[in-house]
């Protein structure tokens, strides 16, 4: 297993170039099972989660191949198989996402439940009260969720509200209802930027969408729909790990190719806590230095504050001086690198599952520390880049998932880190 030995303390200084959004790539490449013909994808990050989709989606007979950057995906035409079987859900939940555009045009779909995940419950039962809502018959056996309707193309447009905004719920019966017939309704629907990307995808695809990045999403269900070529929008978690590390490390740092309005609550916490932020049209340049101040933060569906990057605001509130509060209020189980930045010498005070107190600013040091899951693992990054001496980050398989190229874009801004198998 591979883990990152970071030697800090180091300033952060310099230019690099954001990533496709891994959360944008992964419902593009689920949309290619809506039509026979080739998808063409443009800045689809080399990340784990992104391989184990495309795993998933050449199991469900979807070809893909790879030059230069741009991925082309296409249903094969041979055997098709209909299950999105345990071993390649269990790896990654956003496996789910296969559910809709199967159901809407093969008429039948089994795939496993993605199980307990490190962060929360995250049950899918939203996605699957919705696609009942659209006509589907849902039943759940032996782990797995399978769902079928009359035939291919005969889900049929409804009406449905979401108990709660979920992003992965409305850009699953996103797709589901293109290819229904009639017209859906979605209301109370997540407004990430990865949906309105989703959105904007599934319209050169052909199909009718109104709305999406607001509250209500209307879409007119089409017979077929066709090929597209499309690129993948920027990763605003990336560009954002990167922005909390330069005002973490007191440098300067500027992400070419990020969109400053998918960043407007990171941005604006950045400027309270006294950081100076210059947005342009290509990029974002974050310069720390002065002093950092404490600020509390609580997490929310776009356009609150991202949970994605709640560990790393931490990680920057332990050099902030003053107390501040982070809440986690959209998962219940995401404070698990707590012990680790204390372990580091970070002084938090738990209240419950949601409200974390961060007394700042503290010297860290370094330490060998576990990573647990994608963001917490990038919070230790972080925070291993202020400490003295050397850190560990083990397991950063489940950076891997998520971050392309993490090493090198922190080398090529100063860092010291290497990756070292074990
Ligand atoms: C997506 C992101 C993830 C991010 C999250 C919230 C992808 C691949 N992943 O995950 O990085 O942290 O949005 O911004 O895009 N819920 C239910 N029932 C459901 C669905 C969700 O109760 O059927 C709950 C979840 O447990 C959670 C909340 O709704 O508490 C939000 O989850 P959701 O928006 O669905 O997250 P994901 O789409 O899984």
């Amino acid at each position: 297993m591979d883990l990152f030995r970071i030697r800090g303390p180091v300033r952060l200084a310099g230019t690099i170039a954001a990533s496709g959004a891994k959360n944008a790539a992964l419902p593009a490449l689920a949309a290619s099972l809506l039509s026979d013909e080739p998808l063409t994808l443009r800045r689809v990050p080399a990340v784990r989660d992104i391989r184990s989709m495309l795993e998933l989606l050449e199991y469900l007979d979807v070809v893909s191949e790879s030059q230069n950057g741009t991925l082309t995906l296409r249903v094969g035409g041979s055997a098709r198989s209909d299950e999105a079987p345990y071993d390649l859900v269990r790896k990654m939940r956003a496996s789910a996402l296969v559910l809709g555009p199967l159901l809407a045009r093969r008429g039948h779909a089994r795939v496993s439940l993605p199980g307990g995940c490190a962060i929360g419950v995250r049950p899918i039962d939203l996605h699957l009260a919705g696609l009942e809502a659209l006509g589907a018959e849902v039943r759940l056996e032996g782990g797995y969720v399978a769902a079928k309707t009359a035939g291919p193309g005969s889900l049929r447009g409804a009406r449905y509200r979401f108990a709660k905004p979920t992003v992965g719920g409305t850009e699953n019966l996103m797709m589901a209802a293109t290819l229904a017939r009639g017209t859906t309704v979605l209301e109370n629907c997540a407004r990430e930027p990865e949906i309105v990307d989703l959105a904007r995808l599934l319209t050169s695809m052909g199909a009718a969408i109104d709305g999406a990045g607001g509250d209500t999403v209307v879409i007119e269900g089409r017979e077929r729909l066709g090929g597209a070529s499309h690129s993948v929008i920027p990763d605003r978690i990336e560009v954002g790990t990167y922005l909390i590390g330069a005002v973490m490390t007191g440098g300067d740092v500027t992400v070419e190719g990020a969109r400053p309005a998918d960043l407007a609550p990171l941005l604006q916490k950045l400027d309270e806590i006294g950081a100076r932020v210059d947005t342009g049209e290509d990029g974002i340049r974050v310069h720390g230095g002065g002093e950092i101040r404490a600020c509390d933060v609580a997490t929310a569906p776009h356009p609150g504050f991202p949970t994605d990057l709640q560990a790393q605001y931490m990680a920057l509130m332990t050099q902030a001086a003053g107390v501040s509060r982070v809440s986690e209020t959209v998962f219940e189980n995401r404070f698990q690198h707590v012990p680790e930045l204390v372990r580091m010498g970070a002084e938090i005070h738990l209240d419950g599952s949601s409200v974390a107190t961060v007394h700042g600013p503290s010297r860290l040091s370094g330490a060998r520390v576990m990573a647990t899951d994608l963001r917490a693992s990038a919070c230790l990054v972080l925070a291993a880049l202020t400490a003295r001496s050397e850190t560990r980050v083990l397991r950063i398989y489940h950076l891997d998932r998520g971050y392309e190229e993490m090493e090198s874009k922190l080398q090529q801004l100063g860092a010291r880190v290497d990756r070292i198998s074990e």
